[in-house]
């Protein structure tokens, strides 16, 4: 107990004082008062108060009589602080991923900037029959067997398939969840609490900046690797540097970017994971959607030691709708499971009955490769495409995985404005500030390139391409 309390309060010392390296607490800044940092920081008095008492014993503050603590004036900041790795506090992304996602709902919208695969290429007639039959049945549409955990069968099926893979996993390691954003989020908050710092890539879905600002966490964040997508040495100076507690990495098929992390930089990662203690949520939704033959290992493949929690979906399969995930934590299911009887409960009963039925025939696999092939082949039409009619200082990044183009506008093209000029004519993107903090070059944007290259849609990208250049020449007018 004594121990678990010195622990904490050296935690918190420790995340304060990267706060004053990193200049986000400027000297002479006052500190929250021992009850409101114990409020928001959910510690105890006593632990606010010894964390602070040992700041001001090395330096890092001091008091005021009958004022509170302040930030010392002098202090020397370490260059190694500043160098690629990045700290974001006070995010604010909820109000602007919801003004796009309501967007994307609006009537006649063409949605380039949807994260959603198109609906027709995941309707699969097998399965649809399924759920039908199972609609029809009181057990499986109604009654309440699939409580977190989840479906006992559907536990047993995701266990051989991780097995299968590598990971050997008993039905006990999993929690089924509603969709992989539940997963994702419940897996942060049991492990972490307000002010924690936790690690992201410097571009990521939207949801993990979504979970950061709703659970009031730090966030570090470490630059894309040009070459290799991920960046070893950033991510090793980050650990080593800073007190985090919690990494949310996508390293298969990125959203938005649309790389994937190779073997051997998913074994390092796992290393350092185990070196510094730090537990990684793996983001691995879009695990079914390669071109390759060889499906992509993801780092829980390489977690001997059981600090990677693994998130996934059947969303990008056979549609968001179906609403059932799962994370892989056998150390944290408890953990999930207490949240989860608090918050979301469980996913629908009756697709997690049809989905162990469809789950076990070989028209899943068989679904499965057709959707990789019709993906491909739709993102590489698009490519084609874009490529031709796009202007040579563009961008494009192709790789070999799921159905986004990550592309790269003219340095003096805002892709916010970008987004808003497209709106007046019914077609949305997806510009990079609903990916990165707004202190990046915007003139990036995501498209979603599932959908069959209609003529409204092929009018929907030109018109995009049209856009780019008035800007970009608009931009060259103004000498901006
Ligand atoms: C990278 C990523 N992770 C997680 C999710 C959430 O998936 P689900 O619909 O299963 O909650 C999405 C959905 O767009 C996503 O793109």
């Amino acid at each position: 107990m004594m121990l678990r309390s010195m622990y904490k309060f050296r935690q918190l010392a420790k995340n304060i004082q990267f706060l004053i390296e990193s200049g986000s607490w400027p000297a002479h800044k006052k500190l929250p008062s021992l009850r409101a940092q114990a409020q928001s920081s959910g510690y105890s008095l006593m632990t606010v108060l010894n964390a602070y008492q040992e700041l001001e014993a090395k330096g890092w503050i001091y008091t005021k009589q009958k004022s509170g603590y302040y930030v010392s004036g002098d202090i020397n900041i370490s260059p190694e602080h500043t160098n690629k790795v990045a700290l974001n506090t006070n995010i604010e992304i909820n109000s602007l991923v919801f003004d796009h996602l309501k967007r994307l709902q609006q009537d006649h919208v063409i949605p380039l900037g949807s994260a959603f695969p198109s609906v027709p290429l995941l309707c699969n007639t097998h399965f649809m029959k399924i759920l039908s039959q199972h609609a029809k049945l009181p057990n499986s549409s109604l009654s309440t067997d699939s409580m977190p955990p989840g479906s006992l069968h559907l536990r047993q099926i995701l266990a051989s398939r991780y097995s299968l893979n590598g990971i050997s996993t008993q039905p006990e390691d999993i929690v089924i969840t509603s969709g992989a954003l539940d997963a994702l989020n419940l897996s942060l908050q049991a492990l972490t609490k307000p002010g924690d710092f936790i690690l992201l890539q410097q571009t990521i879905f939207y949801g993990a900046w979504q979970a950061a600002e709703r659970l009031g966490l730090n966030v570090i964040t470490i630059p894309e690797h040009p070459e290799h997508g991920f960046d070893v040495n950033a991510f090793e100076s980050a650990l080593k540097n800073y007190p985090i507690k919690v990494c949310w990495l996508m390293l298969n098929a990125h959203n938005p970017i649309g790389f994937t992390v190779s073997n051997e930089i998913k074994l390092v990662i796992a290393e350092l994971l185990h070196r510094y203690k730090v537990y990684l949520i793996e983001d691995d939704v879009y695990q079914e959607l390669f071109y390759e033959k060889q499906k992509p290992l993801s780092v829980k493949y390489f977690d001997k030691e059981n600090y990677v929690l693994h998130c996934s979906s059947f969303s990008k399969i056979l549609g968001a709708g179906v609403r059932v995930g799962w994370v892989h934590s056998r150390p944290f299911s408890n953990a999930i499971q207490h949240l989860q009887l608090m918050s979301t409960v469980s996913a629908s009963n009756l697709m997690q009955h049809a989905l162990v039925d469809f789950i076990g025939t070989h028209h899943y696999e068989k679904h499965l490769r057709q959707l990789r092939l019709k993906l491909q082949k739709n993102k590489n039409t698009y490519y084609k495409l874009l490529k031709e009619i796009l202007p040579k200082s563009c961008k494009i990044y192709l790789y070999a995985t799921g159905y986004f183009l990550w592309i790269q506008l003219p340095i003096n093209v805002d892709s916010t404005v970008l987004y808003q000029h497209l709106l007046d004519k019914k077609i949305v993107i997806a510009p990079s500030i609903l990916f990165q903090q707004d202190n990046l070059p915007r003139n990036y944007i995501r498209l979603n390139c599932s959908f069959n290259l209609t003529e409204p849609i092929k009018r929907a990208l030109y018109t995009v391409v049209e856009m780019i250049k008035m800007l970009e020449q608009n931009a060259g007018a103004d000498g901006s």
